[in-house]
């Protein structure tokens, strides 16, 4: 399982928590920075992941910022992702059984670390329900055409 990573500055004090909590469990991860705590454009830095994550099959993203809900409104813009702006364990399940999600968006200044960890838990370990779930999210992709 691969993972993409990237955050702003009011992410990136998360972010070596979170890549070392993968590797933990075998996923590869790959920073896309940034690289030090330097203000930033969260945009870039979903659009980084998001287009990385749209090209390379079945793989996911991680995106952090201070709330979570720029890098979601931003990732989602790229055709063909679906980001989910996660709050705990419940709603990351829920964002890859019914949503299909590939992308997990998470913000620094809302959750503490132990409750990342239960998201991080949560999204890899929950597979899609299908189904039903399925046809709706691809209504979702149909209305980007
Ligand atoms: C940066 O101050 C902050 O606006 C950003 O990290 C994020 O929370 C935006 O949604």
């Amino acid at each position: 399982m691969k993972y993409y990573i990237a955050t702003d500055h009011a992410g990136i004090e998360y972010k070596e928590f979170v890549k070392d909590y993968l590797k933990s469990k075998s996923v590869e991860v790959i920073d896309l920075g940034p690289m030090d705590s330097s203000r930033v454009d969260y945009p870039d830095y979903a659009k980084k992941c998001a287009e990385s994550v749209r090209e390379d099959t079945n793989s996911f993203g991680i995106l952090i910022c201070g709330t979570g809900i720029g890098m979601s409104i931003a990732a989602n813009k790229v055709k063909g992702v679906r980001a989910a702006l996660c709050h705990d364990a419940y709603t990351a399940s829920m964002a890859r059984a019914h949503n299909e999600a590939q992308i997990l968006c998470f913000g620094q200044r809302v959750v503490g670390l132990g409750t990342v960890e239960s998201i991080l838990d949560a999204f890899l370990n929950t597979k899609p329900e299908g189904n039903r779930h399925t046809i709706r999210v691809n209504k979702i992709m149909n209305i980007e055409e």
